[in-house]
């Protein structure tokens, strides 16, 4: 790997300080204010109608710091993989702003966009379907690093260190994706992203394909390259337990919306918002008993049309602490104590206290209300 000179500081130092300071640790390396992503619905034979919009990512705000892992969760169809494409401006955002490493990359044409994709690289979920087929590593391998500027007589050679440095060997060089197992080809798909030296790299659901003791292989390999390249990631997973041990922040998302924002830790222990509860009241238990003797919170239904979202609070029609006002005022988001975000008008797990010290975010969502979130007695 190249050594850029204006890296700052390693991950060690800024996880131990995102971790205590969320919102103050390390520099910010993207800064994403109210993002939208509206999908038309079109219909018509001879001519196109928009019918309709499906609110994808609907005013997203947040900041990833240099050296964090910022995990992303949320039933299926929530917005996870729209919002990461929008990032990396794959996907085209209907409105709001996207900065990396402070500039301003929302509206960048795709010459200007090319040296700044090469330091955010994406690894997607199905390793198969990213990889292409007909092409040996070798060549998969090759072409980004030439992209670097890689020396022709020197590609070889950095393809051979890339390949040990996630743990592949030599004799892989010249086998064809289908030739590798699912973790291996996962492997390849994260020696390609590396081989441009990034800063950012976006993972989409990198171990749901794989097995458990794959999965746990793949993410101690993802950890130890980190802190040696000193890497930022934003990690996309559908449930809590794959996100709980990589992150240091974690954004959970319902139906386009930030639902809460929190230090890892602190998600885990004192969720504030319904809808995390429900997440974590899904993540299966090994031991049987442990896990039917649990009280798991109520959630019911489907989520609704993201055509045609619920006014007020989103995730209202499925709440268990709903009330009149979820129904009619969008909950702003508020900032807690220790960087700690929730979009909830009856947050749990707070006290009067803590609710009395809190104050609307930034990141609040320009449609929300101002109510103060009060405490359901
Ligand atoms: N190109 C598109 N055109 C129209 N609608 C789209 C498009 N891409 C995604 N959507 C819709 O946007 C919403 C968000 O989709 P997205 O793929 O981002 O969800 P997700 O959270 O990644 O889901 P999953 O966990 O299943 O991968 C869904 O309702 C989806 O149907
Ligand atoms: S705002 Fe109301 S409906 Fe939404 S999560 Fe909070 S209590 Fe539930
Ligand atoms: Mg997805």
């Amino acid at each position: 790997m190249s050594d850029d000179v204006d890296r700052p500081e390693g991950p060690q130092t800024v996880r131990a300080a995102s971790a205590n300071a969320p919102g103050n640790g390390g520099s910010a390396l993207m800064e994403v204010e109210h993002l939208r992503v509206l999908f038309a619905l079109k219909r018509g034979i001879i001519v196109d109608r928009t019918i309709g919009h499906v609110h994808a990512v609907d005013d997203v705000s947040f900041t990833l710091r240099e050296g964090e892992t910022l995990g992303v969760v949320g039933e299926s169809g929530c917005g996870k993989t729209t919002l990461i494409r929008t990032l990396v401006r794959l996907t085209t955002p209907t409105g709001g702003v996207i900065r990396f490493r402070g500039r301003d990359i929302t509206s960048a044409s795709r010459r200007e966009l090319e040296p700044i994709r090469r330091q955010m690289q994406m690894v997607f979920q199905d390793p198969q379907a990213s990889l292409n087929p007909r092409k040996r590593v070798n060549q998969i391998l090759s072409t980004p690093l030439r992209l670097r500027g890689v020396a022709k007589d020197r590609t070889e050679a950095e393809t051979q260190e890339l390949l040990s440095r996630v743990g592949l060997q030599a004799e892989h060089l010249n086998r064809y994706p289908h030739e590798f197992s699912g973790g291996q080809r996962q492997r390849i798909g994260i020696a390609r992203a590396l081989a441009v030296d990034p800063k950012l790299i976006l993972l989409d659901e990198p171990v749901s394909a794989l097995d458990v003791s794959i999965q746990a292989q793949v993410i101690n390999l993802l950890e130890e390259l980190q802190d040696e390249f000193r890497l930022s990631y934003i990690f996309v997973a559908h449930d809590l337990s794959v996100v709980r041990h990589v992150s240091d922040r974690i954004i959970v998302m319902y139906l386009g919306k930030l639902m809460e924002v929190s230090p890892a830790g602190e998600l885990y222990d004192k969720p504030i918002h319904p809808y995390t509860s429900a997440l974590l009241g899904a993540i299966p238990i090994p031991d049987p008993a442990e896990n039917r003797a649990r009280e798991r919170p109520l959630v019911t239904g489907e989520p609704p049309n993201p055509i045609n979202p619920p006014l007020g609070c989103r995730f209202h029609t499925r709440c268990p602490r709903a009330t009149d006002v979820c129904a009619q005022v969008e909950p702003q988001l508020t900032e807690y104590a220790g960087g700690h975000l929730a979009a909830c008008h009856h947050p749990q797990n707070v006290t009067a206290e803590e609710i009395a010290a809190a104050v609307r975010s930034d990141s609040s969502p320009i449609s929300s209300g101002t109510d103060t979130p009060v405490v359901l007695g």
